[in-house]
């Protein structure tokens, strides 16, 4: 296994947990989760997105984990270094694994920090620093003019920064802090929602399943999100897996991580919802039911600009720290493939991702297709081949390090996890895949939820 000492690692678990979390939670939990769920009806699709994750997305954790602590290196290095054994197809898959996730991480954030940019503009406003407009006004202001580049360039700015200053003292301190600060403000707002009104009505809507609204459609997109929301399917967690400090706490923090993940996208769903239901709000509202919606909804409630302000920091705290997981998927391939010094490597690729993020900040159909792109085939075609790899091409005793320490449990939980990641975790993984290229298209049943676009969830069309 490789030296950690000098490329850095996390100085504690609970650092890791932090910083893992910090990648999971993000723009997929508080801007995402809730406008998708609102428009494929609520409780049923939640059903089906927490099985996605306990099926996929958590044996798929594990396997990141695994790849990246028993690697010691980003993706690719760590992938060549424990297929070695398996020869030239073991070379080949980790290539083509290793550089789409490199190729994805880079197309993820070049207009990831866009939304994150918009949420940082609102938080300006909200902040008094900038005139604070209606929510339409102001996002149609964002997304149909040059107003977003300042925006998208001081958050990546932010990443870079922290990047910059390398694995312990940049992400793990910054995780540290907010990921806690983002938790209170959190429990504040729900707080506050629980006495304002709204919230046994948004309960219902996310956690009463109605059977009928679920379409073949909204199976996929739950899936998909899996992928998205878990960081998985791109390496992240194989890169942040190569900075722990020890192997004992992989599959428990594994657990914990997306534990977290998902009781954050609930309660910012629940205090979302709350919000639409009591001020007479839509909850299909689409990608703008945060941008468009929601402001217009504070701007009608008791202390609406500081529940504004709130949410907004929220939001911008959510991305940030999923953003510099994002870039350190490329930085972390620089430094130990290519050979590059750190500080070189965050600034020439954030420079590079800044480049790129300009198409989907100035034109928001280019954030449509990225978004398409990476969420609908990239990850989950990364997930399917990080399972296969984990699966058939690492060895044994590379992929059950995690479980052998966790004593009589171990065994039967391994036996258990390789068969998932061998058969079950590609073929769910496989056919969504096949789904998304049309492959079972005549089977899709007939009637999809009124204005739902399937391709682009990010869709000017039908913002409100
Ligand atoms: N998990 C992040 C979110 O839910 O917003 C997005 C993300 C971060 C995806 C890092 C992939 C990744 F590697």
């Amino acid at each position: 296994m490789s030296d950690l000492s000098n490329r850095g690692s996390f100085a504690t678990r609970l650092g890791f947990v932090m910083a893992a979390a910090g990648s999971a939670v993000g723009l997929g939990n508080i801007w995402k989760f809730p406008y998708i769920t609102g428009e494929y009806g609520g409780g049923a699709f939640v059903l089906v997105y927490l099985l996605c994750i306990a099926l996929v997305g958590l044996p798929l954790m594990y396997a990141e984990l695994i790849i990246g602590r028993r690697g010691g290196k980003d993706i690719l290095s760590s992938l060549l270094a424990l297929t070695k054994d398996s020869g030239p197809l073991g070379t080949a898959a980790s290539w083509v694994i290793g550089g789409m996730a490199v190729a994805s991480g880079f197309l993820i954030l070049s207009f990831y920090s866009v939304v994150a940019g918009w949420a940082l503009s609102f938080f300006a406003a909200y902040a008094g620093l900038l005139p604070l407009q209606g929510g339409e006004q102001m996002f149609n202001a964002l997304v149909s003019s040059k107003t977003s580049i300042p925006w998208h360039t001081v958050f990546m700015l932010l990443s870079v920064g922290v990047v910059t200053l390398g694995v312990h003292k940049g992400i793990e301190t910054a995780c540290k802090i907010l990921m806690p600060a983002l938790f209170v403000i959190l429990v504040i707002l729900l707080g506050y929602v629980a006495v304002e009104g709204g919230l046994a009505e948004s309960a219902r809507f996310l956690f009463a399943p109605d059977f009928h609204k679920l379409t073949g459609e909204a199976v996929l997109e739950a899936l998909g999100h899996a992928f998205f929301t878990l960081s998985l399917g791109m390496g992240a967690m194989v890169t942040y897996g190569s900075y722990l400090p020890d192997e004992g706490a992989v599959v428990r923090d594994g657990v914990v991580v997306a534990l977290l993940d998902t009781v954050i996208a609930l309660m910012a769903g629940l205090v979302i919802f709350a919000v639409v239901f009591s001020h007479g709000g839509t909850p299909g509202a689409g990608p703008g039911l945060v941008f468009v919606s929601l402001p217009s909804l504070f701007a009608t409630m008791p202390g609406g600009q500081l529940f504004g302000l709130a949410f907004f920091a929220l939001l911008v705290f959510a991305a940030w720290s999923s953003a510099i997981s994002l870039l350190e998927v490329v930085v972390a391939f620089l430094v130990d493939k290519v050979g590059m010094d750190r500080r070189v490597a965050a600034l020439g690729a954030g420079l590079a991702i800044w480049a790129l993020g300009l198409l989907s900040a100035t034109d928001i159909d280019w954030l449509g297709r990225f978004d398409d792109l990476t969420t609908n085939y990239m990850l989950p075609l990364g997930g399917l081949g990080i399972a296969l790899a984990a699966g058939w091409l690492v060895s044994k005793t590379d992929r059950e390090a995690g479980f052998r320490v966790l004593g009589p449990l171990g065994e039967p939980l391994a036996a258990a996890w390789t068969f998932t990641i061998r058969f079950v975790t590609p073929l769910l993984v496989g056919l969504v895949i096949l789904s998304k290229i049309g492959v079972f298209s005549a089977e899709e049943p007939p009637a999809p939820p009124a204005e739902v676009d399937e391709a682009s969830p990010v869709d000017t069309d039908e913002d409100p």
